[in-house]
């Protein structure tokens, strides 16, 4: 209700601001002990993967809160699971505004915000403080002048393995120049190499996950498969946003430069989870990302192989409530088709 009131007024703002401001509010409403609740809990939707317990298979994709602001907010409006970053060793202001786009016709978002963050130093005390509901994912990616990138994930891996209950990996933005060459050849295998033992800190090693472009081909996502079951890497995101244009986006903002996200990210991210389904053999747990707005979305994607499912462009259109109706969505399906838990529809479709 209070979306549907506030609705107007955010989208009349432009992108960014809106962003901040609805942060700001959960951020605020996080810090008076989350009157919403927290995460959705039910017995149908709880599951284990990689060695962690999600109350509800649903998560708070990462770059909406890049700091960890509203940790709180968002475990309160229902989440399982909260992603915060991407955060880079030093604090960069991204790339010059306007660099947020809302293609409203298209149910899209258009970004090319650059890895803007506070640095992870200030980010880490905010996640080690925060209640945590849910699992508290933390997705590192390198600084855009860095003179070493893989050093910079050595470093974000190792500081956030100390707070974290996952971390993940992102060399999947389209927005640092040259950041998704580390998808590819020996790059990704030094890599994946230096942020395995980067995790392993005396007495406390979390889950690695490694989150991926929708923008590869098949021998390019065989490698990423193989490299990522050889590092012991514990689950795949598929994916981020893409640098292609689907045919028929209506929205004038179609061609601004950067990721688009959203419902027309919908029939590619599908393709892509079956292409790592297919390439990783049921090995590698896999969460799927792009377009899910809908409980039946997400029960796709889960038959399809997701063993978890993440959003964010959904929420700028469906608004907080949410996290809680496409969970109530997802176990009325599983109930309907027979399913006593999440787990057991995983790759059943
Ligand atoms: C993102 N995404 C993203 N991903 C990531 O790993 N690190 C980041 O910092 C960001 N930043 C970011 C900013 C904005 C404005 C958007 C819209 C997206 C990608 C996001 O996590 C997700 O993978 C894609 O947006 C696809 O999911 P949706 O949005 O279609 O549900």
């Amino acid at each position: 209700m209070i979306f549907s009131a506030t609705r107007p007024v955010l989208f009349a703002l432009d992108g960014e601001r809106a962003h901040n401001l609805t942060i700001d509010a959960l951020a605020a409403w996080g810090m008076l002990g989350t009157p919403f609740g927290g995460a959705r809990r039910d017995p149908r939707l709880a599951t284990r993967i990689a060695g962690l317990d999600f109350a509800n298979p649903l998560g708070l994709a990462a770059g909406v809160d890049k700091n960890g602001r509203a940790i709180n907010g968002f475990f309160g409006l229902g989440f399982g699971s909260v992603e915060i970053g991407t955060l880079t060793p030093l604090p960069q202001d991204g790339n010059p505004k306007p660099r947020l786009f809302r293609l409203v016709e298209d149910k899209a978002v258009v970004n090319r915000m650059g890895f803007n963050n506070g640095g992870i130093d200030a980010a880490l005390p905010r996640a080690a403080k925060a209640k945590r509901r849910g699992v508290l994912g933390i997705n590192v990616g390198a600084n855009k002048d860095a003179s070493d990138r893989i050093a910079d994930y050595v470093l974000g891996v190792g500081k956030s393995a100390a707070v974290a209950d996952y971390v993940t990996i992102n060399i999947s933005s389209p927005n640092t120049p040259g950041l998704r060459d580390l998808q590819h050849g020996a790059a990704l295998a030094e890599l994946l190499a230096a942020a395995d033992a980067a995790r392993r800190l005396p007495g406390r090693q979390p889950p690695l996950f490694l989150k991926v472009a929708p923008d590869l081909d098949r021998a390019a996502i065989d490698a990423i498969a193989r490299a990522a079951i050889e590092h012991r890497i514990d689950a795949l995101i598929v994916s981020n946003t893409t640098i292609e244009r689907p045919f028929g986006l209506t929205s004038s903002n179609r061609d601004e430069t950067g990721g688009l996200s959203g419902a027309p990210l919908a029939p590619l991210a599908r393709t892509r989870l079956a292409d790592f389904r297919a390439a990783t053999g049921g090995a590698l747990p896999l969460i799927s990302a792009g377009g899910i707005a809908t409980g039946a979305e997400a029960y796709r994607r889960i038959l399809a192989g997701a063993s978890l499912v993440q959003l964010y462009s959904a929420l700028v259109y469906e608004g907080p409530g949410l996290a809680r109706r496409l969970c109530r969505e997802l176990s009325a399906i599983l109930a309907r088709d027979g399913f006593a838990n999440v787990a057991d529809a995983v790759g059943k479709g």
